[in-house]
C-alpha cells in the first residue's frame, strides 16, 4: 500500500476549498489508492469556519483521507507537504482595481514563498488557483527561488475544460469524445480559447472540430468569447462565482500533471514560459503541455495563424502589464 501524501489547500474555508477537499480525500485529485493527509490554511478570522469543515471530513468517514491540520500558521500549513493548491487570496471585490487586487496578492504570495521554499517536501508540485493566478504564480517563482520553476503551475484547465464543453454541446457529442483545444495566455478575458487543434470522435472516426463545426464564425467568435466570458455568467446565474467547476479542474490539473496525460491528448497548464511560440518568458503563460512521469511539456510544433498570433500576443502583453504592476509592490 502507497504511504501517505501531504496536500496543502491554501483559502480552504473558502467556496472552492469546501468543493475540493472532499474530491482530494475521495481520490480524485492523486488517484483512488493514494491516502492524503490534508493541510488546510486559511486567515485566522476563518478559523471556525475551518474547524467546522474539519468536523464535515471527520463525519464524511473518508478511508484515504489519514489526517487533517488545519491552521492560520504558513510555516505548519507547508511543513512537508507534497502538493499545494493555492486557492487562498484577496477576493475582487466591486469597484476594485486591477493594480489593487495584484498589491493585495502580491503580498500574500510573496509571504507564502517564503514559506514554501522554507518547509515544503523537496519537489513539492504547486498549483495556483487564486487569481490574478498567473502573476501570483510568478510572485511565488520570483521569492522561492531554490524551487524549480518546473514545479509551479497556475490553473487555465477550467478554461480548457469549458473549451471542451462547448464544443461538445455544438457539436451533440459527449464531452469525453473531444479532446485538444488548447487555451493560450493569462487566466483573465483577454485568454485566446483555440479550437482549431480540436478533434472529436464521431462514428466516422476521429475528425478535426473545425471540420465538424463547419462554421468559422462560430469558432473564432461566438465559442471564443463565450469561454472567455463564461466565469462572468456563472456568476450571474449563481450570484457566486464557479466553484464546483474550479474545483474540479484544480483535481484535474493536478492529476494529469503527477499520473500523466493520455496518449495523444494535451491539456492547457499555465507554466512559466521558455518562449515557445514566440510568447515572451518570465511569465506564466498557458499553453498545451502533456506530462509523463511526473513532468509537464509544452506541446511543439502547432501551427499558428496569423488571427491567434495576434490574440496570443494581446494576453502575453496583459501579463507583462501585471508583472509590472506586481513589481512595483515588490520592490515598495
Ligand atoms: P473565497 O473568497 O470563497 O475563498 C477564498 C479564501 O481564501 C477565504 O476563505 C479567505 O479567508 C482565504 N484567504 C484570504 N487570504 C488568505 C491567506 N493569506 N492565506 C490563506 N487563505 C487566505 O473565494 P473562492 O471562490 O474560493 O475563490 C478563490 C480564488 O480562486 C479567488 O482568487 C478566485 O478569483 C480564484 N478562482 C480562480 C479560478 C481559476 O480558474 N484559476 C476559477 C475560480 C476562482
Amino acid at each position: 500500500p502507497k504511504q501517505p501524501v501531504k496536500v496543502l489547500v491554501t483559502g480552504a474555508a473558502g467556496q472552492i476549498g469546501y468543493a475540493i477537499v472532499p474530491m482530494i480525500a475521495r481520490g480524485l485529485m492523486l488517484g483512488p489508492d493514494q491516502p492524503v493527509v490534508l493541510h488546510m490554511l486559511d486567515i485566522p478570522r476563518m478559523a471556525d469556519a475551518l474547524n467546522g469543515v474539519r468536523m464535515e471530513l471527520v463525519d464524511a468517514a473518508l478511508p484515504l483521507l489519514r489526517g487533517v491540520v488545519t491552521t492560520s500558521d504558513e510555516a505548519e500549513a507547508f511543513q512537508g507537504v507534497n502538493f499545494a493548491v493555492l486557492i487562498g487570496g484577496w477576493p475582487r471585490k466591486e469597484g476594485m482595481e486591477r493594480k489593487d487586487l495584484i498589491a493585495k496578492n502580491v503580498a500574500i504570495y510573496k509571504s507564502q514563498a517564503a514559506a514554501l521554499q522554507q518547509h515544503a517536501a523537496p519537489n513539492c508540485k504547486v498549483l495556483v488557483v487564486a487569481n490574478p493566478a498567473n502573476t501570483n504564480a510568478l510572485v511565488l517563482k520570483e521569492f522561492a527561488p531554490v524551487v524549480p520553476a518546473k514545479n509551479i503551475s497556475c490553473l487555465t484547465r477550467l478554461d480548457h475544460n469549458r473549451a471542451l464543453g462547448q464544443i461538445a454541446e455544438k457539436l451533440g457529442v459527449h464531452v469525453g469524445d473531444v479532446r485538444n483545444a488548447v487555451v493560450w495566455g493569462n487566466h483573465s478575458s483577454t485568454q485566446f480559447p483555440d479550437a482549431s487543434h480540436a478533434t472529436a470522435r464521431t462514428e466516422h472516426g476521429e475528425r478535426p472540430v473545425a471540420e465538424l463545426v463547419a462554421d468559422e464564425k462560430w469558432l473564432s467568435e461566438e465559442f471564443v468569447s463565450v469561454v472567455q466570458q463564461r466565469g462572468a455568467a456563472v456568476i450571474k446565474a449563481r450570484k457566486q462565482s464557479s466553484s464546483l467547476s474550479a474545483a474540479s479542474a484544480a483535481c484535474d490539473h493536478m492529476r494529469d500533471w503527477v499520473l500523466g496525460t493520455p496518449k495523444g491528448t494535451w491539456v492547457s497548464m499555465g507554466v512559466y514560459s521558455d518562449g515557445s511560440y514566440g510568447v515572451p518568458d518570465g511569465i506564466f503563460y498557458s499553453f498545451p503541455v502533456t506530462c509523463e512521469k511526473g513532468e509537464w511539456s509544452i506541446v511543439q510544433g502547432l501551427q499558428i495563424d496569423d488571427f491567434a498570433r495576434s490574440k496570443m500576443e494581446l494576453s502575453a502583453n496583459e501579463l507583462d502589464e501585471e508583472r509590472s504592476m506586481a513589481y512595483e509592490f515588490v520592490s515598495t
